[in-house]
Formats: structure tokens, sequence, C-alpha cells
């Protein structure tokens, strides 16, 4: 029998083959964007409080009202944004199902859609799934800034949306409100959506702040805004994302996620609610001093940086002053020769550009990545 492919993506992932690679050579996992350090207490303990409560039959399927209402509460702290959170909040399993939902509620088959590369992996094989069409472009290196020209001469008469991702997973590069509003000077007389994926909007370092699409009025009124507990909480493996999005794309999104997976977990939702009621830790803070022990380190080794980060989970590294084999090559040598893993950035581009940048997850206790820099302490380009 024949099957369909449904997109053009080969193999597992690239975080799958890392990872393993990482497991198989006894490796530090620095590959894999997850922390290595425990959930706060409470967040586990609220997860039996909802079983004991007897949380334990299906939510509703746009999520617990209290989530939602949480949520909205929250981006009106936060962002000073009103949100409805019976129109305009979703409750997903995780961000990936989130933005394949939305691009699902969307596209038609023979539609473009704008990636700015380097990707998250998972937008061009969703985009590919609905029988649309992923045209790139290119991101500047080494700051990674936007390239408006190309992205304006990108746009056809069917380009149907383009998704954007601030913070940056891999670079670590953060819009500011001008990129935005070249964003809607590019749109504004066309019907083109944003989805604007911002799971990691509460991991942003050295006093900058996150904008929103939901704060910029315009764009607002055409996008899908899509984040991540895991990344806040430091629970990926709970999965548990949401959308906000006006109320006539959130009813669009729902009409596909009612009958792909209907509800999320409902224990999780119900601790997540309650969590989000109590005096919530300063992650950002965390994550920076966790960014700035990891540079620190890197500088007593050859790796040199272009920039550092300004939020998310990551440090994009280059290699270029000890091999120049191509980065996928690298970084497998790294895994198995200096047992640490980290990401090749080619794999965040369709064309597999290469040049010669590693990604490192700094999301980890820093004893975990102490080790990491003692077996790299060896590594000197005559060593190659
Ligand atoms: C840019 C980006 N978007 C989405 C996700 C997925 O989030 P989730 O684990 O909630 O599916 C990730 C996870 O690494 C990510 O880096």
């Amino acid at each position: 029998m024949k099957l369909p492919r449904k997109h053009s993506a080969e193999g597992a992932t690239i975080f799958t083959v890392m990872s393993a690679l990482a497991q198989q050579h006894n490796a530090i996992n620095l590959s894999q964007g997850f922390p290595d350090f425990p959930i706060d207490e409470r967040l586990g303990q609220l997860v039996f409080e909802a079983t004991n409560k007897d949380f334990n039959q299906y939510a509703p399927m746009p999520g617990l009202p209290v989530l939602r209402e949480a949520i909205a509460k929250d981006f009106a702290n936060r962002y000073n944004v009103e949100v409805d959170p019976d129109t305009e909040v979703t409750i997903t399993p995780g961000a990936t199902y989130a933005i394949y939902t939305a691009f699902t509620s969307i596209l038609q088959a023979g539609d473009e859609v704008i990636v700015l590369e380097p990707a998250y992996d998972s937008y061009i094989p969703n985009i590919e799934t609905n029988g649309a069409k992923a045209i790139v472009v290119s991101l500047t290196a080494p700051s990674f800034s936007v390239d408006w020209d190309k992205v304006r001469d990108a746009i056809t008469d069917s380009t149907k949306a383009i998704i954007i991702n601030t913070p940056h997973n891999p670079t670590g590069a953060v819009w500011s409100k001008e990129d935005w509003d070249k964003l809607a000077d590019l749109v504004r007389d066309t019907e083109i959506f944003i989805l604007s994926d911002e799971v990691y909007e509460q991991l942003i370092f050295d006093g900058k702040q996150h904008n929103t699409v939901l704060q910029h009025e315009e764009l607002r009124k055409r996008s899908f805004a899509l984040y991540s507990f895991g990344k806040v909480f430091h629970n990926t493996g709970w999965k548990i994302g949401y959308c906000i999005a006006p109320p006539e794309l959130t009813q669009a999104f729902r009409r596909i996620h009612q009958f792909l997976c209907f509800s999320v977990n409902t224990p999780a939702q119900y601790a997540l609610a309650t969590y989000m009621q109590g005096n919530l830790p300063a992650v950002s803070n965390m994550m920076q001093l966790k960014r700035d022990f990891f540079l620190e380190l890197l500088k007593g080794t050859d790796f040199f940086i272009h920039q550092p980060a300004s939020g998310s989970y990551f440090q994009t590294v280059s290699y270029a002053n000890i091999s120049d084999i191509p980065d996928f090559e690298f970084a497998q040598w790294l895994t198995k020769e200096y047992g640490v893993a980290t990401i090749p950035i080619s794999a965040f581009y369709g064309n597999k550009k290469d040049d010669k940048l590693i990604r490192f997850c700094f999301a980890k206790k820093e004893e975990t990545i102490k080790e990491a820099f003692e077996k790299l302490a060896r590594l000197k380009p005559e060593t190659v």
C-alpha cells in the first residue's frame, strides 16, 4: 500500500536525534529545550488536590473556565490588555498543537505562509500537512533581525499567513515595537493572518520588554497568539498551552480543536489555574542568571557568541574558531567525543544553511552547566 507524504521533513526531529545520541553516549544534554530542575513543589501538589477534589473527567472543550479567567487576569496585569476568557482563550495540549490548529483553521490547499528562518521545526511540516506552501525568508545573521524588504518581496496574492516567533528559538532574539509596526505596515491592506508564537514571553533578559501581538491594536484583529505553560513553569512534559485570538478567529480555531483532541487534561488545568492565583516566581530573573552563568563559563573556551540571548532558553554559539566541519557533524562529534549534546542551527533552515553555529540550552541546573564546561575545557582547535 502506498502511504501519502504529508510534508517534506525527513525522519525524526533533530531534538529526538540529538537527545538519543546524548543518551547513547551518556552526554550532558544541552540540546533539547527542557529544564532539568524540579517544578515548584506546590504546583505538583495541586495536581493531587485536583484528583482528590474529583477534577478527573473531561474539561469543557475550550478549557476550564477558572484557567481561562486566570490567563485573562494575567494578561491584564502584565500587559494591560483585555482578553475575554470565554470568547478569546482556548486551552490546548501544548503550543505545538495550538500552532497546528491555528494553521488548520485558516489554510487551504495552494495557500502560502511566510516563515522567517531559522524557525522552530514544526512550522513547515504543519503548513505542508495542510496542503499549503511555506515561503521562507531568512533572518539576517548574526543579529537575526528581520529584513522587511525581503518579507515584502515574499508576499503574493496567495499569502494567507505569516508566522513569527519572539523571543526567538533558536537565536534568543527579541522583537521591538518597531518590528510589530513594520509588520502592520506590510499587512495593512491584505487578508493575511498572523500566528505569533510567544512561548518564551516570560523569559526575557537585561530589562527588555516582551511586546505581545495582543498589545498591537491593529495586528491583534488578525492574530492567533500562542503560548506554553511548559516554558514558564518548567513543566514541559505537561504539554499545556493556549491560544488567544479575537472571537471570530477563536471560533474557527475551536471548530478544529473540538474534533482534534476536544479537551485537555483536567487535573493539570485545575493545578495551573490554582497556582496562578498565588505569587508567581520571577522566572526571567532566574533564567537570566542561568544565561549569565553559561556565558561566563563560555568565556573560558574557544567558542564565541555574536550577541547574548535576549530571551528564551537558548544561546547560539559559533564554533568557527574551533573547526570548519558542517554544524551537524560538529554537534555529533561534540556529543560523542566530549560528552556535550547541542543542536546544529542548520536544522532550523529548510535548506540546512550552515553558519557554523550550534544552540546550547541553558535552562539547566548550575551543576549541569558546570559539568558540561568541565568536559568542554579539554576542547581546543588542535584537537578536532
Ligand atoms: C518556538 C517554540 N514554539 C513552540 C514550542 C512548543 O511548545 P509546547 O511544548 O508547549 O508544545 C517550542 C518548544 O520548544 C518552541 O521552542
